[in-house]
């Protein structure tokens, strides 16, 4: 299959964007920007288009997606009794970077929620994305557009090294702001409670819901209601470990001891990925020129950049990756929730 890339400009008129919707609301696959991140879109009311994007992303039967809107008018379309709260919620933060699971409507075919009775929505604020989604004048499911497994992707090249020859369209409308994907809220049950932890954070949340007050992990440990969270994610084909320290010292020693450790292995050749912050950075000597180094100045850089930084490392052959822990404070614990799933849980110990 061809797939052809089409640019847009952030906030211009796009020039085949309506040729594209239409192709979409006809059953084609279309991977387009969000602020999040790139999504993989076919329309929500067709089954043979929903299955077409479980199979190119190979993504497990049971990994339910998310149903992207542009108009309100629409919410009931593809969900029913919904809470005053959504209302609400959707007033204040619609569109942007918020999912909310509801009941699902029997309009939608059971195969967009993996067959679960709710179904989640939201509303992208990407101007390229709401440009699509009104010419397609259809409900589009869109998981991100990265093969299943693999970090999502921020960018249409991204979409491309993973998609092309699998999708006949790449909408590229620059960079994702946000960089990691939407906070799913799931209203269902009393209290709400965060699936998946995103730009928006429990306290933007917490003056319009009442939220389950245990942490992710917590319930996670119970029992994975959000089914896709239980599946490795976002992780690069490097091994990535984690290093902990509580302030500058004490990371200068922690990033001198891991190269110490990798010494031996950069000497047969091995290459080293250090992701670090901005200050840190001329602490990593590098004489043998075995280390790709990336850094960011903060934690907004680090979450929009961390897939990208993730998918270059690989590109660059990187057989390891170093990336220092942050605070979990605020958007921190949407950062350290995609990093601690890229490491699959492999976090060196402090000495
Ligand atoms: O930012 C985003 O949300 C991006 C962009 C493209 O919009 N999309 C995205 O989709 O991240 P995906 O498919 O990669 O992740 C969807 C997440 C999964 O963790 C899935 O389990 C959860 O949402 N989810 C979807 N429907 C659900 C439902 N009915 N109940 C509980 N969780 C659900
Ligand atoms: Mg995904």
């Amino acid at each position: 299959m061809r797939t052809h890339l089409i640019r847009c400009e952030m906030n211009q008129d796009c020039d085949g964007i309506d040729e594209v919707g239409r192709s979409l609301r006809e059953g084609q696959l279309v991977a387009f920007p969000t602020e999040t991140v790139y999504g993989l879109g076919a329309n929500a009311l067709r089954e043979d288009s929903i299955r077409a994007v479980y199979e190119v992303k190979g993504r497990p039967q049971d990994n339910p997606l998310i149903v992207h809107l542009h108009d309100k008018k629409q919410l009931t379309e593809v969900a029913r009794n919904i809470p005053p709260v959504a209302y609400q919620l959707l007033e204040r933060f619609a569109p942007g970077p918020l999912t909310l699971v509801l009941e699902r409507s029997p309009n939608l075919p059971a195969i967009v929620s993996a067959g679960l009775p709710t179904v989640a929505v939201r509303f992208p604020a990407h101007p390229v994305a709401r440009a699509l989604l009104k010419a397609a004048d259809c409900p589009v499911v869109a998981p991100s557009a990265n093969l299943s497994g693999k970090p999502s992707p921020t960018t249409a090249d991204d979409c491309l090294e993973d998609l092309a020859g699998l999708v006949p369209y790449i909408v590229d409308g620059g960079a994702s702001e946000i960089g990691v994907e939407s906070t799913v809220l799931d209203l269902t049950v009393q209290p709400a409670r965060i699936l998946r932890p995103g730009k928006i954070t429990a306290e933007d949340l917490a003056p319009y819901v009442q939220l389950d007050e245990r942490s992710l992990s917590e319930r996670e440990q119970e029992h994975p209601k959000a089914p896709g969270m239980k599946y490795r994610h976002y992780a690069p084909e490097a091994e990535l470990i984690l290093l902990e320290a509580d302030d500058d010292d004490e990371a200068r020693e922690v990033l001198e001891k891991a190269l110490e450790d990798c010494e031996e292995e950069l000497g047969r050749g091995a290459r080293v990925g250090l992701w670090l912050p901005e200050r840190l950075i001329d602490e990593a000597q590098d004489p043998l020129l075995k280390l790709e180094r990336a850094s960011y100045l903060d934690l907004e850089e680090a979450t929009q950049g961390l897939y990208a930084a993730l998918r270059n490392f690989d590109r660059q052959g990187c057989d390891r990756i170093y990336a220092f822990t942050e605070s979990e404070e605020g958007l921190g614990c949407a950062y350290m929730n995609r990093l601690r799933k890229a490491a699959g849980g492999k976090e060196r110990e402090r000495s």
